[in-house]
């Protein structure tokens, strides 16, 4: 083994699955995993997206799903075992949010937040731990938020703050499962980073206000302030971590 400890951080030879990599967080996920040595399979419903991000990580693997569809889940794991030959890291990133008071707020709405964040989440895992438990390693990391932790108004969305509350804790339940079979579970806890998700806060005042108010560190996170964050979960420089979650939001929760 190597004396070096940055090369803890290296996942040469392993195999990472980024969903949602079409765009905001998942894309850089992939390009960080990808940088560090993994082949990277990426998934997401627009595919052309997924192509372009392909052609610039020689190896990657592109397969399209639609995670709020059993069927896709299931074929999006099976395919990437087929054809990658193993699976090591899960990155469950895809996800949606509805900005909108509960007077507005729509069932639709609260049921395909918690299809997507959390049923989704909930299956690709199920979906991985055979492959993982006969390989007696895997590891889990679910982009959750830092509103699983504490609420969101003004930034109004019972719908995301369930889900990702629901991510949280099943992160802690399902590592408490799974050590045993050499499979570690976190949950990466981002505050506020620019993506398509948070366009319409994006030179917003109110919201600009809001964040520069709130967060101890008072901006939006750049797109670099959650490559360690993950890195650490996903590789073994985090090999005695489990049932995290880690905030990277600027200190926003620590009020
Ligand atoms: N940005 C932030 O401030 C922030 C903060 C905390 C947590 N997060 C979390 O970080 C993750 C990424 O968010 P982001 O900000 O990068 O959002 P984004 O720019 O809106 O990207 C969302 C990604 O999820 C995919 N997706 C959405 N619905 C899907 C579905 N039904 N099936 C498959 N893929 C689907 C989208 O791809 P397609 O549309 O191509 O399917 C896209 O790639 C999310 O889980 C989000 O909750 C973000």
């Amino acid at each position: 083994m190597s004396d070096d400890p940055l090369d803890l951080f290296r996942l040469d030879g392993q195999v990472a699955l980024v969903t949602g990599a079409s765009a905001g967080l998942g894309a850089r996920f992939a390009r960080v995993l990808h940088r560090v040595g993994a082949t990277v399979v990426i998934s997401a419903r627009r595919v052309e997206r997924l192509e372009s991000l392909a052609g610039e990580l020689p190896g990657a693997i592109v397969i399209p799903a639609d995670v709020s569809v059993a069927d896709d889940r299931e074929r999006l794991i099976v395919e990437t075992i087929e054809r990658a030959g193993r699976l090591d890291v899960l990155v469950n990133n895809a996800g949606v949010s509805h900005i909108v008071g509960i007077e507005r707020e729509t069932l639709d709405q609260f049921e395909q937040a918690m299809q997507v964040n959390t049923t989704a989440v909930w299956h690709l895992i199920k979906l991985c731990v055979p492959h993982m438990t006969e390989r007696g390693s895997g590891v889990i990391v679910n982009i959750a938020s830092m509103l699983g932790l504490v609420g969101a108004t003004p930034i109004k969305q019972a719908n995301y703050c369930a889900s990702k509350g629901a991510v949280v804790n099943m992160t802690r339940e399902l590592a408490l499962q799974l050590a045993r079979k050499g499979i570690r579970v976190n949950a990466l806890c981002p505050g506020y980073f620019p993506s398509e998700m948070t366009e319409p806060m994006l030179g917003d005042e109110s919201s600009e206000q809001y964040i520069r108010t709130f967060a101890a560190i008072p901006r939006m996170g750049y797109d670099h302030e959650l490559d360690g964050a993950l890195l650490l979960l996903a590789s073994a420089a985090g090999s005695y971590i489990t049932g995290h979650a880690l905030l990277v939001d600027g200190g926003f929760t620590a009020h």
